[in-house]
């Protein structure tokens, strides 16, 4: 994948990733170790964030993985302040932790529900404020929170996801502009990346490729392409940049986010 930064575009910064233990987060976590950063990834599962703890160490980064449950406002608190007494600040943080899964609404239990709007919803916003209790007493910081291509459309069998990161994305504009100017907070909106969970969401890898058909680039995209975008967004370069939202999709929002899919997939 070709990259545009220098190898040192984030030296120096020090990055907690949400959901940093698998898929888009764990690409991001390396991807920004590579451009320099200390990253230390967070998420409830020590076996999903070990691995990724090492390839950040073998980079020659610093790195530990961070267990904590998102929904868990003071396990979040302590975890964040645990991070600025061992490593001396936050300048970075995405929100990537996620649940998710396909059902159409009314099949959705009422913990269904609750579940993934605590996830996505709540978790980016406890995360996000125990990040700037500390962003804001340095005067500065960045928080990039990853949304979705269906925000501004609708969520297919997903009402639960797309609602809550519809919540984030007013949440990105709401925290920006209460935070700024010292801390600049942006959301980034994938398309259909590879990733396992992808695949799993939608039964079969098949199902998963087809969705390239209702895509301008007709392909799925890949996890780097990802990664290579929030670099930018939580970089220097994109300074000026804030309460924005940038889509990574390969034109599938403005397209009309068809899902070509014959029935939703059960549980
Ligand atoms: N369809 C319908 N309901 C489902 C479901 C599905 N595919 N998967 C879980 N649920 C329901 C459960 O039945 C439960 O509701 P109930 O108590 O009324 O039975 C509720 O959701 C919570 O599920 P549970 O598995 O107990 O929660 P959890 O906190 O352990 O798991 C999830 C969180 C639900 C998000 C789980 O799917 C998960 O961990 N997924 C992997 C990570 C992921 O989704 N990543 C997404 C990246 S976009």
């Amino acid at each position: 994948m070709t990259s545009v930064f220098r190898e040192d575009a984030l030296a120096g910064k020090v990055a907690v990733i949400t959901g940093g233990g698998t898929g888009m987060g764990a690409d991001m976590a390396v991807g920004f170790a590579r451009l320099g950063a200390d990253v230390l990834p967070l998420s409830r599962n020590l076996e999903h964030l070990a691995p990724v703890a090492e390839e950040i160490r073998a980079l020659g980064r610093t790195s530990e993985p961070l267990v904590c449950d998102v929904r868990d406002a003071d396990a979040v608190r302590s975890t964040l302040d645990g991070v600025v007494e061992r490593h001396g600040r936050i300048d970075i943080l995405v929100n990537s932790a996620a649940g998710n899964f396909r059902c159409p609404a009314l099949d959705l239990s009422p913990n269904a529900w609750r579940v993934v709007v605590d996830i996505d919803l709540n978790g980016t916003f406890l995360c996000s404020q125990a990040a700037a209790r500390h962003m804001l007493r340095e005067g500065s910081g960045t928080i990039l929170n990853i949304i979705g291509d269906f925000v501004e459309t609708h969520g297919e069998a997903m009402a639960h996801a797309a609602a809550a990161k519809a919540g984030i994305w007013n949440l990105t504009r709401s925290l920006a502009k209460e935070w700024g100017p010292a801390i600049r907070v942006n959301s980034l909106s994938p398309g259909p990346i590879q990733t396992p969970h992808g695949v799993r969401a939608l039964g079969s890898q098949d199902r998963f490729d087809r969705l390239a058909a209702a895509i301008p680039l007709r392909r799925i995209g890949d996890c780097a392409e990802i990664t290579n975008a929030a670099a930018f967004l939580v970089s220097d370069a994109a300074s000026f940049i804030t309460g924005a939202s940038l889509a990574v999709d390969g034109g599938h929002s403005f397209s009309g986010y068809d899902l070509p899919l014959d029935g939703t997939p059960g549980r």
